[in-house]
C-alpha cells in the first residue's frame, strides 16, 4: 500500500512537472513585447527563443543577470530572476515550436 502511494505521488509529480513546462511561466509576460508570446519574435532585432536549447537560453539569462553578457535592453529584464525562474523560462521556450 505504501509503495503504491509513493508510486502515485511520483507519477503525479512527473505529470505536473511536464504539464508545467508547456505553460507560460508568470515571468514570461514581461518578455512578450520583444520576444513574442511563444518566443517567436517578429522584429529582427529581438532574437527568437522558441525551440532554442534550454541550456543555452538559461546560460544567456544568467549571463545577462550577472553582467557577464552586457546588453542595456536585456539587462533590466534578466535582473532579479531567480535560478528557478530562469530554468522555467528556458524550459518553456525550448518547448515552443520555432516559426
Ligand atoms: C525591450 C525588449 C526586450 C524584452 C522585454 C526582453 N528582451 Fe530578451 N533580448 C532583447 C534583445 C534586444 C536581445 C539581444 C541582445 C544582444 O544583442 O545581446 C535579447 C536577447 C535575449 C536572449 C539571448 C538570445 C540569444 O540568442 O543569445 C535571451 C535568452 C532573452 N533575450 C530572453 C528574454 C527573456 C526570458 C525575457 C523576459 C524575462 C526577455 N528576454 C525580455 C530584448 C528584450
Amino acid at each position: 500500500m505504501k509503495k503504491l502511494m509513493i508510486a502515485s505521488v511520483a507519477a503525479t509529480l512527473l505529470f505536473s512537472a511536464s504539464a508545467y513546462a508547456l505553460e507560460a511561466p508568470a515571468k514570461a509576460s514581461t518578455c512578450i513585447g520583444c520576444h513574442g508570446a511563444d518566443g517567436n519574435s517578429v522584429v529582427p532585432n529581438f532574437p527568437k527563443l522558441a525551440g532554442q536549447h534550454a541550456s543555452y537560453t538559461a546560460s544567456q539569462l544568467k549571463d545577462f543577470r550577472d553582467g557577464v553578457r552586457k546588453n542595456a535592453t536585456m539587462a533590466p529584464f534578466a535582473k532579479g530572476l531567480t535560478d528557478q525562474e530562469i530554468t522555467d523560462l528556458a524550459n518553456f521556450y525550448a518547448a515552443q515550436q520555432a516559426k
